[in-house]
């Protein structure tokens, strides 16, 4: 599949990782002979408690951080020379999620959402490496909780030598698969499955604003602001389906392999690789219209913009398909059939249905859904039911039977749902009551921009989103897998 130029520009892209890996261990023997920096000796500064209740730190203590996002830990380092610098950092993660970290250099996030990921317990220390840019002399390192989670607990900090630029993680520049500078396009030939995507984001030379999305329309990154000079690495896992889009081919197939765009409105690139990553956890969305892919501006599913809410180690793969009930989402063998086999243990599995679901019984409904958790627990995943975002039709200041789905045979899709979910013991995330109250509260005029509208989009439409409705939908999602604490919570930017 691959032809040998992109071959070789993989393999290449490949090698920068791998030589910066090769140079993790050269510089963890250097940095042996290089400084080390407890947690808890000034000028070191802890957002939170010095503890010393698990054993196995080095000095007198670690930084037990509070657990918030922005509760920092910060070192105070010292450089022999400007250039790059390799940072281990120790620490211990009991906790079973991922505690993702900025690493701020002197007050520029120089690494976005570094994964501590957990260790097996509080007394388990492990050394996580990431290589930043330094000034000669003093600089300060901040490792900067993206999650409410916080930080891991953080023991020291080994600066090592600076690596030579050649073969450190300076960025790698942009690879041959990319094209054009507004928006810049890349195209990597790869199969389907799960990539870690690195991509340095900004240039030595001039300010930019970029944004990243991947496949179809699929936004990874809001559009990010860097002054010149600033380069922020950033990770993320993205899925590449085939076809990419819907998976039925509504609007479109897409090309195989990953394309990944460059947007924003002057985007700067200054690497980009891409590589297998292995088993993230992975969240696949069944649903309809209002979820999906949808290759085909103004219209936007909720599920294309939630991968902008999740780190590097989680990974949104969304099968919803414009169209789909709950019945047809079981029997086309585009949907659940094909995407049954890939979901492995611990995987989640939101299920949104309601929308197409106009003449269901709730009987049938009822059974086609308990099916869809039944198949998902067989492979030992986690189901999660969701109940469909409200249409916008208003009868005064309140919203009509119809827009909160009941259906035109009297079923209470979304009140199906609930019952369901407490009966078979599912987490239920009720985006009908959160959207319900979200239209409500901004009114018949108001909620307008949130649907796709004739003035701005040329399509009246009170069930499908514009962007903006997307985002917002997403964030409700977003606030629903706090709630229910999911896996995924530990991975949320
Ligand atoms: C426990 C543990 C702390 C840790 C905390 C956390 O309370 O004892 O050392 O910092 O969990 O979750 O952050
Ligand atoms: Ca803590």
């Amino acid at each position: 599949m691959l032809s040998l130029r992109q071959r070789a520009a993989l393999a290449s892209a490949g090698a920068v990782t791998t030589m910066a890996a090769v140079i993790v261990v050269m510089t963890a023997d250097a940095s042996a002979a290089g400084t080390r920096y407890e947690a808890e000796t000034s000028p070191a500064v802890c957002t939170g408690t010095i503890d010393s209740n698990w054993s196995g730190f080095s000095g007198s203590g670690f930084c037990n951080g509070t657990n918030a996002v922005g509760a920092y830990a910060q070192f105070t380092v010292t450089a022999a020379a400007a250039g790059t610098a390799t940072v281990d950092v120790r620490y211990a993660n009991g906790a079973t999620a991922s505690r993702p970290a900025d690493v701020l250099v002197n007050g520029v996030t120089r690494v976005a959402a570094v994964a501590f990921d957990p260790t097996g317990g509080w007394s388990t220390w492990v050394t996580k490496t990431v290589t930043v840019p330094v000034n000669a002399g003093s600089n300060t390192i901040r490792l900067s909780p993206t999650t409410s989670n916080g930080l891991p607990n953080v023991d020291y900090l080994d600066l090592g030598p600076g690596a030579s630029p050649s073969a450190s993680a300076t960025p790698p520049g942009r690879p041959p698969q990319c094209t054009g500078s507004a928006p810049i396009t890349c195209h990597f030939d790869v199969n389907p499955g799960n990539y870690t995507v690195t991509a340095w984001i900004g240039d030595q030379a001039s300010a930019g604003n970029t944004s990243m999305s991947v496949e179809a329309r699929r936004r990874i990154l809001s559009a990010v602001t860097t002054a010149a000079g600033t380069i922020t690495q950033y990770v993320f896992t993205v899925n590449v389906r085939q076809p990419e889009g819907q998976p039925t081919g509504q609007g479109g197939t897409g090309t195989p392999g990953l394309d990944v765009t460059f947007a924003g409105s002057s985007p700067r690139l200054s690497g980009l690789t891409v590589q297998p990553a292995s088993s993230p956890l992975v969240v696949y969305l069944a649903g309809d219209s209002t979820v999906c892919d949808q290759p085909t501006a103004p219209y936007t599913g909720w599920g294309q913009i939630l991968p902008t809410h999740v780190s590097a180690g989680a990974v949104v793969a969304n099968y919803a398909d414009s169209g789909e009930s709950s019945g047809s989402f079981l029997s086309n063998s585009a949907l659940f059939p094909t995407m049954k086999p890939l979901i492995k243990p611990n995987d989640l599995v939101f299920i949104q249905f309601g929308h197409n679901d106009k003449t269901t019984t709730a009987s049938t409904f009822r059974s086609n859904l308990t099916s869809m958790i039944n198949q998902v627990r067989e492979k030992r995943g986690v189901p999660v039911l969701m109940t469909p975002p409200v249409r916008r039709l208003f009868s005064g200041s309140q919203l009509t039977d119809t827009a909160l789905h009941v259906n035109s045979v009297g079923v209470n899709l979304p009140a199906e749902i609930r019952s369901l979910g407490s009966s078979l013991g599912v987490p239920v995330i009720d985006l009908t009551a959160k959207s319900e109250a979200l239209v409500e509260s901004l009114g018949p005029t108001a909620s307008a921009a949130l649907y796709l509208q004739q003035s701005v989009d040329g399509v009246t439409d009170n069930t499908h989103f514009s962007e903006y409705g997307a985002g917002r939908m997403a964030d409700l999602v977003v606030q629903g897998i706090r709630e229910r604490n999911l896996s995924l919570v530990g991975y949320l930017r």
